[in-house]
């Protein structure tokens, strides 16, 4: 509970204060990866698994104490899709719309999840409950389509066990 309080505020002045324990974290995993090669890439993964994503004050003391520049923290922020800089929901729900899944209904459930959500993929509902994004392959095309939420994955998806689905989880 503490650590998501710290996790709302880190954005902010008091932010910084309250989620001291997040930072100081933060500036271990640049202290054990400082001077490799590809050093970035841990650090940015060790950032986001702390506080949920990338907030601006944590791009800048890694650019800061990494030595690179924000501009380039930037580009590796926006091409990897698994960092994000935007507070995500509680629960994040991937729809495959690769070759299999689209082919055999995948575009149906996204507009289904769309409707229900009330959101694009890239957004999150209001009330914090639900991320939605599009992945290109969960790795069971057999049983396309496919939607996962967190670890778990819904096989061969129909918009009326989509909606099941997602009541599951209010
Ligand atoms: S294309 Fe959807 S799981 Fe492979």
């Amino acid at each position: 509970m503490a650590k998501r309080r710290a996790k709302d505020k880190i954005g902010t002045a008091e932010g910084r204060g309250i989620a001291g324990e997040i930072f100081r974290q933060v500036q271990a995993a640049i202290e054990e990866n400082r001077g490799q090669a590809g050093a970035l890439i841990p650090v940015l993964q060790k950032a986001q698994s702390l506080i949920g994503y990338l907030p601006l004050p944590v791009l800048q003391i890694i650019s800061r104490d990494l030595n690179i520049p924000l501009s380039t923290i930037y580009g590796v922020t926006t091409f990897y899709s698994f960092f994000t800089m935007v507070p995500r929901g509680k629960h994040i729900v991937s729809t495959c719309m690769g070759t299999s899944c689209y082919v055999r209904g995948g575009e149906r459930i996204l507009n289904t999840l769309q409707k229900e959500l009330g959101i694009e993929p890239g957004e999150t509902t209001r009330d914090g409950l639900f991320s939605l994004e599009m992945v290109r392959c969960l790795g069971c095309c057999g049983l396309a389509p496919v939607v996962s939420i967190e670890e778990k994955v819904y096989r061969r998806m129909s918009p009326t066990k989509m909606k099941e689905v997602l009541s599951s989880y209010g």
